[in-house]
């Protein structure tokens, strides 16, 4: 049997844990931020409020084999990706505290998440099988990241404080894809079933998750069923449809499926380095959320 040649790996960026940012949470956001479109904006909202415990899931799953990592750069890795994360919950957190005022039980949804993935998974499943779930979800997030950045369309409506957010969350999701996934083949030693099976239930698991949140906040912003039934029918072609979010994640998201399968071997998109330098220069993460935005929105010369 021949083993695929594995492509030639991308440049890697570091990976940053940036700290105490200030994307104006507090300020007056729209309850619609997403141009004023409830089915968008509560679909990103019903995200937020599974990342505080979903972040603290990939966390102890990656954890799980820190003991056994003898390679440095790994190990540095491993580190640098477990405080981003814990910075991704704590500004979601801040973000949710939001939702809450808007009515939304914010409390009831994250024990919910706390329950099913810290009292059912990690209890009743090997470390090998949720170490794969976390690589596999690193794999969405970061082929998520690439496709709500790498054109403008995108997020064009969304409210610039959100964008930035997203834009942030997103940047560091490319920063820190390949982590878990080293963990899981070079310490776990998980293989291709597994790793790839994964997937499947992740992604039928997140995306159940968020709809049926996204369900529930519309309800609580008193929309009839009808009323619902429409907006998820326009929502869903708006994801799956031509041109859609998921519709332009397709090829990416694929490629795990490919025997010798690695994250870096497609790189960051071309706009990383812009946010990058933005942020580097300016120290502020609204700045370089728009010079995103900004730099798609430049005539082509
Ligand atoms: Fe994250
Ligand atoms: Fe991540």
């Amino acid at each position: 049997m021949t083993h695929p040649t594995p492509s030639a790996p991308a440049a890697t960026p570091t990976i940053v844990p940036r700290e105490k940012l200030d994307f104006g949470l507090d300020g007056d956001i729209p309850r619609y931020w997403f141009g004023g479109d409830a089915f968008k904006s509560r679909y990103f909202d019903a995200m937020s409020t599974i990342f505080p415990e979903g972040e603290r899931y990939f966390i102890s799953c990656v954890r799980d084999f820190r003991d056994r990592i003898t390679d440095p750069r790994l190990l540095a890795d491993v580190r640098d990706f477990m405080r981003q994360e814990g910075q991704h919950g704590i500004v979601h957190s801040q973000y949710n505290d939001r939702l809450r005022s808007q009515g939304i039980d914010v409390d009831k949804l994250e024990a919910f998440q706390r329950h099913m993935m810290f009292e059912v998974v990690r209890k009743r499943f090997p470390a090998e099988m949720t170490l794969a779930d976390t690589a596999a979800a690193e794999h969405l997030t970061a082929t998520m990241a690439s496709a709500l950045c790498q054109d403008p369309k995108v997020l064009a409506q969304a409210d610039p404080r959100m964008r930035a957010m997203y834009a942030w969350h997103a940047m560091e999701e490319m920063e820190h894809k390949a982590v878990a996934f080293d963990v899981l083949q070079k310490v776990a030693q998980v293989g291709y079933l597994r790793r790839t099976f994964a997937l499947v239930l992740v992604t039928f698991g997140f995306n159940l998750n968020v709809l049926l949140t996204t369900r529930y906040m519309l309800k609580v912003d008193g929309y009839s069923r009808w009323q619902r039934a429409r907006m998820f029918a326009k929502g869903l072609w708006w994801l799956c449809g031509a041109g859609g979010l998921y519709a332009r994640m397709i090829p990416a998201y694929l490629r795990y499926f490919k025997p010798g399968f690695h994250p870096w071997e497609s790189g960051v998109i071309d706009s990383y380095q812009v946010w990058l330098d933005t942020f580097n220069r300016t120290g502020d993460p609204l700045q370089a959320g728009e010079a995103l935005q900004n730099l798609h929105a430049r005539p082509a010369a």
